[in-house]
């Protein structure tokens, strides 16, 4: 494969196939920032061949102008905005007007969209006998799963995704009844009645009203734990085309509905290797229970042969630090401190384990760095928010993502179903023999 000199849109590739001489040209495309695309749309009519790459390792799925991820600088940009000044001036409602309108809101713009929101944080009152249909054990995420999906059934008037009304309706609802849909998981669980939104409580406030919350007393909200809240739900807020926003824009893209859509999200995300990790990271942590048992399970990590992950290590992405994970254990010793936890054994573990592997030849060879899981789980705990809980709490944040991501795709005139390839190798042609003779 030959490659014109230099960067731009009118730069291509010539790929010659050595076994028949047959040549093809396919455009570059270089976008603002980020390694170019050779445009392979015409590469199976041109050379009759398709592409493979398991994982989508070198493979992109789209054009998109939300989120830029530069992973050997371990740079993370939010419509061009680093993450480490969206965490220092914004809130999370103002990452999601950024996210999903393009642009940092002015104030009244803000004061419109928080109203907006507010005001869809209520659920269908029928929806409350959805979760009556779980038993109290049932893991958070499987309810979440549900209930998400189940909007569809609730609100038909947001569902037609050709009107770009009901698509932005349909965008507020998601980001709106996340939490309480959340918060109601997490009280059945407990078998404690349901917390209404209140109108008056900021969108993380009103988060921990519904998971704390009781009608038998007044509950304070801690600023501290506001606050932290708050940051948590933007550092999850979106993340490029990882594996759960990939699946909502390979639902998206076959017309499903919106909340169908998140709902798929949820159930990738949900994956250990993915937003679940960060409750295998907390579960890990207490399995290896001390600084003294660490060697051993590095040593697990590292055996080809043993199917144990340094969970919270790695990424597919990042070959340096996530900037999410610094900014996560940052907050981690703000919110200890905040709360005057002076002793938490887990993050004392979680620092030499860090130390440990970051000096490890297995792990530096292969720039396998702690990512936004590592930490999150602690900041989690020291909140009271139950293991079963953390991954919830991603799906929370990560709606206005998906959501974004979705409303991106509808709305792209090049938008196709999504219908990749594969390789076949499996059986030849051959004849059924009637089971009377088999
Ligand atoms: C998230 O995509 C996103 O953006 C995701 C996310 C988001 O915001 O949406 O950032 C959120 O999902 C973060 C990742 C959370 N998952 C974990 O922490 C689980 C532990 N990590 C690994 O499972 C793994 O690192 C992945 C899944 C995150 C990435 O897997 P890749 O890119 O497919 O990497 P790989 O499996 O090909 O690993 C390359 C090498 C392998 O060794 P060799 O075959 O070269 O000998 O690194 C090794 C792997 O065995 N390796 C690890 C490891 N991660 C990779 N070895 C031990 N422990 C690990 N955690």
């Amino acid at each position: 494969m030959s490659q014109d000199q230099g960067q731009g849109t009118n730069k291509n590739v010539t790929i010659t196939d050595n076994s028949t001489g047959k040549q093809a040209t396919f455009p570059l495309i270089a976008g603002t920032d980020g390694p170019p695309v050779i445009d392979i749309r015409k590469l199976h009519a041109e050379l009759g061949y398709f592409t493979y790459d398991p994982g989508f390792i070198a493979t992109g799925s789209c054009e998109s102008d939300i989120t830029f991820i530069d992973g050997d600088q371990g740079i993370l940009l939010h419509r061009g905005y680093p993450i480490e000044q969206l965490v220092e001036h914004c809130n999370f409602l103002e990452v999601c007007y950024l996210l999903l309108n393009g642009q940092l809101p002015n104030p009244e713009e803000f004061q419109e969209f928080e109203s907006v929101i507010t005001n869809h944080t209520l659920l269908h009152e029928q929806l409350q006998y959805f979760y009556r249909g779980f038993r109290r054990d049932a893991h958070p995420m499987a309810i979440m799963c549900g209930v998400a999906g189940a909007l569809s059934a609730f609100y038909h008037d947001s569902t037609d995704i050709s009107d770009p009304q009901q698509r932005l309706i349909a965008s507020h609802r998601m980001i709106a009844k996340m939490p309480t849909i959340a918060g109601w998981a997490y009280k059945y669980s407990l078998g404690q009645p349901f917390m209404y939104p209140k109108n008056e409580l900021g969108y993380a406030e009103n988060f921990l009203w519904m998971l704390f919350g009781n009608p038998c007393e007044n509950y304070e909200i801690n600023p501290i734990v506001a606050k932290a809240m708050d940051r948590i739900l933007i550092l999850h807020a979106d993340h490029e085309q990882n594996a759960s926003t990939s699946t909502v824009r390979l639902s998206g893209s076959s017309g499903a509905n919106p909340f169908a859509c998140i709902s798929a999200g949820i159930a990738s995300l949900w994956g250990p290797a993915h937003g679940g990790a960060n409750e295998a990271v907390l579960n890990m942590l207490r399995e290896i229970g001390n600084k003294s048992n660490i060697d051993e399970y590095i040593k697990k990590a590292k055996d080809p042969n043993d199917p144990f992950r340094l969970m919270g290590f790695g990424h597919r992405v990042y070959k340096n630090f996530d900037p999410r994970a610094k900014i996560m254990q940052q907050t981690c010793h703000e919110v200890l401190n905040e709360l005057g936890i002076t002793d938490e054994p887990l993050l004392e573990l979680a620092i030499e384990l860090e130390r440990i592997a970051l000096e490890d030849e297995y792990f530096v060879s292969r720039k396998l760095y702690p990512n936004v899981d590592f930490y999150s789980g602690i900041i989690f705990q020291a909140l009271g928010i139950p293991t079963t809980m953390f991954t919830v709490l991603f799906a929370v944040a990560r709606t206005v993502g998906w959501i974004s991501q979705w409303k991106e795709m509808i709305e792209d005139p090049n938008q196709k179903i999504g219908r990749p390839r594969q390789l076949y190798t499996g059986q030849a042609p051959r004849f059924v023999t009637p089971i009377s003779e088999r």
